[in-house]
């Protein structure tokens, strides 16, 4: 799917560049194509975000996804976009280090995935034996909530954790968890999130900030609402 999902981004972009600024790029890019994206790969027709209602009713009729999972799918991916999109903003720097070098997007992702907490970072699972996890048993039936946003910064495993580095070698995280559940929209996400950074640094090279974002609240992920930028 990376070529269309590039060609989407290219149109998406190319509608939004002659926009009056600031304009909001979570309306007019990171939630739609996450949304067209999964619309697509579920064979459902191309709405516009006004449209959902016909799309959720489309989505009932074609998938085995509870309506709950799709929209988990594309909120967590509207999220994590528009988050990444914002890290990047906040400090010009890093933008523009990726206009510079493209070549970097993909082990930029990898690194923002891993650094950016923006989700809760924990997953409850509960224990179906006894089992000694860093010297404390844990018994079967008990509850565990695996933070792995706290994983993703463990100066164990990765020299200055808090240091967003979008040049940093092989950047491993467990934004998408581990085993059984792994996410199954991994890759498909990876390839959003490149195509998305590459087509913003290629068409909106002077992107930046212009204005507050509105955070979400309460929710899940953590993630603008509206992200006013300029470029
Ligand atoms: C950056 C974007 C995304 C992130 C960070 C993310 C993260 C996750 C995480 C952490 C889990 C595991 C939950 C657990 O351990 O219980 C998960 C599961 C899942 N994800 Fe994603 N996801 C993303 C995008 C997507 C997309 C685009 C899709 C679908 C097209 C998707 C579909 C799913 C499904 C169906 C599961 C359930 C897997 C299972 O329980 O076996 N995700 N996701």
């Amino acid at each position: 799917m990376r070529h269309a999902i590039a060609l989407l981004t290219h149109d998406l972009l190319t509608a939004l560049a002659p926009r009056p600024r600031p304009a909001d790029l979570v309306a007019h890019f990171t939630r739609p194509l996450p949304l067209t994206v999964i619309c697509d790969l579920l064979g459902t027709p191309r709405v516009d975000g006004d449209r959902l209602d016909a799309w959720d009713d489309a989505m009932r009729s074609v998938t085995a996804m509870t309506d709950a999972e799709v929209m988990a799918a594309v909120d967590e991916m509207t999220g994590y976009l528009a988050g990444l999109v914002h890290l990047l903003l906040e400090q010009p720097e890093r933008y523009e280090l990726l206009c510079r070098e493209p070549a970097l997007i993909p082990g930029a992702v990898e690194e923002l995935l891993r650094y950016a907490q923006a989700t809760v970072g924990a997953n409850l699972r509960v224990s179906t034996e006894d089992v000694v996890l860093g010297g404390v048993t844990v018994r079967e039936g008990e509850a565990v909530i695996a933070l792995t946003s706290s994983a993703n910064h463990d100066e164990r495993v990765h020299h200055r954790p808090d240091l967003l580095d979008l040049t940093r070698d092989t950047p491993s995280h467990l934004s998408f968890r581990h085993g059984a559940h792994f996410c199954v929209g991994a890759q498909l996400a990876r390839v959003q999130l490149q195509e998305a950074l590459s087509g913003l640094v290629t068409h909106l090279p002077t992107l930046h900030p212009a204005g507050a974002p509105d955070w979400k609240r309460g929710q899940i992920t953590r993630a603008p609402r509206t992200l006013p930028v300029g470029w």
